[in-house]
């Protein structure tokens, strides 16, 4: 069982954002078309045997052509805010100078529609889809593609920055680095294994870069980056299945985290060897760490880590869902592997599902990070085949997919209870929570095997049809809101003035209820 809408929607303090996120290269289609330049992940999403039983990206959701009706199902749901990409080849084609207008225009009438219907924009401007010519002058691996992403952010600030409440710099960059650049499992599909160090640090510049282009261009909205999270677990008090637990904590989680929020990197990896293949000048850190507005954290699930030869972050059965096998890297990958959790339910990626986890996600941000920024949840959601259920009487579909309800509600519960007065991570200032995703989409190496939606995606027919769980999200927010109201007139009847407090609709930085 799960917390009722009515009880969860009681633990949401004022002003807490509920969206919904996606990327574009997951759900736009459309790949040349109105000017857009290939992006690395074309390339690499054509080769045979890279994505799943060869899916193509080509169509997608084709949200760029639905894009009004998708926005009108988030009206209809009712959300406060909308995490998506943009599409850094649509809009700047070859990833440096000519800009794109047809580009620019689809994004503008996004902003448009989005802030027509009451939802809040928040921008990412780099989830993955690196143009294709920075790509082939060596990507992540080359300096220059930092320099690159600030430019790149200098653009979107100029023409978006009057509509947008949040911008994200760049999404999981260890994921970029571990199944881009190191294991090969994603764009470019490069598996450099150690060597891959200098996508780290470039992606990390091309962060600091990116707030250097927003602040300077004096953009109204707040401003900050998302990295994963998953706290690593030793799978028994053996010390070197804790040592390993430590080893990837330091190579999943603090490698990407330290640098930002305390300005350098851990001291273990600044002393390993393969360090010293790659330098860097000490201003980077100053960029890397500037003041944020927000730390988005993505938290799908914890990682169980033992001692023994694997191909280190990645589990098998996720690898499997790709349609990779990793098993080959043996001995030339990690001293350490990924266990599995048996006891635990399981995501149709093999994910293990433990809300508790994310209670632990949050004690452990607040524990290392004493000066954290306000913290929002950019992402959180599972994976689950769905069943579609027909009523034949009335031609209409119905998916019951209790289990994603379920994985939704437990942790923006756990989330909710760590960080109010008196729980583990009380001193987290948790801002919101965006669920992955608005609708089934391109799970990039994973094809559209892997569905994450509160809509439900016929791939066949484009049709969207909301899920089980986009009906009970529709609740929670209208519960929240009646909740948000009940504060409202008692807060006005305690204090009358307040009554006349200005309507702030058209604001772009309102992004939650607020009583
Ligand atoms: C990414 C999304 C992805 C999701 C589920 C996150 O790592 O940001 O693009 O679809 O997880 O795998």
């Amino acid at each position: 069982m799960h917390i009722t809408a009515k009880d969860l929607a009681a633990l949401i303090p004022s002003g807490f954002t509920l969206g919904v996120a996606t990327a574009a290269f997951q759900i736009e289609g459309a790949l040349e078309e109105d000017g857009r330049g290939p992006a690395g992940w074309d390339v690499f999403a054509s080769k045979p045997g890279a994505i799943v039983e060869d899916h193509s990206p080509a169509i997608s959701c084709d949200h760029y052509h639905r894009m009004p009706q998708d926005v009108a199902l988030m009206k209809q749901l009712g959300v406060d805010s909308y995490r998506f990409s943009l599409s850094w080849p649509r809009i700047q084609p070859t990833g440096s100078g000519a800009v794109n207008r047809a580009g620019l225009a689809f994004y503008d009438r996004l902003l448009d529609e989005l802030l027509a219907s009451g939802i809040s924009p928040m921008i990412t401007l780099y989830h993955w889809d690196t143009p294709k010519a920075l790509d082939d002058i060596g990507g992540w691996m080359n300096r220059d593609t930092a320099y690159r992403l600030g430019e790149f952010a200098a653009i979107a600030a100029d023409v978006f920055g009057d509509r947008v409440a949040r911008w994200a710099t760049i999404n999981e960059p260890a994921t970029v680095t571990t199944n881009g650049y190191t294991l090969g499992l994603h764009s470019p599909g490069e598996a450099l294994m150690l060597n891959a160090f200098p996508t780290v640090h470039h992606q990390l510049l091309g962060h600091g870069l990116a707030v250097q282009a927003l602040r300077a261009a004096g953009v109204p909205g707040e401003i900050g980056m998302t990295n994963v999270y998953s706290p690593m677990v030793p799978n028994s008090i053996n010390p070197l299945d804790r040592i390993s637990a430590g080893l990837m904590d330091l190579a999943q989680n603090r490698l990407y985290a330290d640098p930002v929020l305390i300005g350098k990197y851990p001291d273990l990896i600044r002393a390993a060897k393969f360090f010293s293949s790659f330098d860097h000048p000490d201003e980077d850190m100053e960029i890397i760490s500037q003041p944020l507005d927000f730390y988005g954290l993505n938290y799908y699930m914890p990682t169980k880590v033992a001692v023994g030869p694997g191909q280190g972050a990645v589990p098998a059965s996720m690898a499997e869902a790709m349609g990779s096998d990793l098993s080959a890297m043996g001995n030339g990958g990690t001293p350490f592997h990924v266990e599995t959790w048996p006891e635990a339910d399981i995501t149709s990626y093999g994910w293990p599902v433990k809300p508790e986890y994310m209670r632990v996600a949050l004690k452990e941000m607040a524990e290392r990070y004493p000066n954290l920024p306000p913290v929002i949840i950019t992402e959180g959601g599972a994976s689950f085949e769905d069943i579609i259920v027909r009523d034949k009487s009335t031609n209409t579909k119905f998916i019951p997919d209790e289990r994603r309800l379920k994985y939704l509600s437990d942790h923006m519960e756990a989330a909710l209870r760590a960080t109010a007065p008196g729980g583990e991570a009380e001193t987290v200032d948790l801002r919101g929570y965006y669920v992955w995703s608005l609708m089934d989409n391109f799970e990039w190496s994973a094809g559209y095997n892997q569905p994450f939606g509160l809509l439900h995606v016929d791939f066949e027919t484009l049709e969207r049809t909301p899920k089980a769980s986009y009906f009970w999200f529709q609740e929670l927010l209208e519960e929240r809101n009646l909740v948000a109201a009940a504060a409202t007139a008692v807060a006005q009847a305690a204090s009358p003035e307040l009554a006349v407090t200005e309507e702030n609709d058209d604001d772009v930085t309102t992004l939650g209820a607020t009583a």
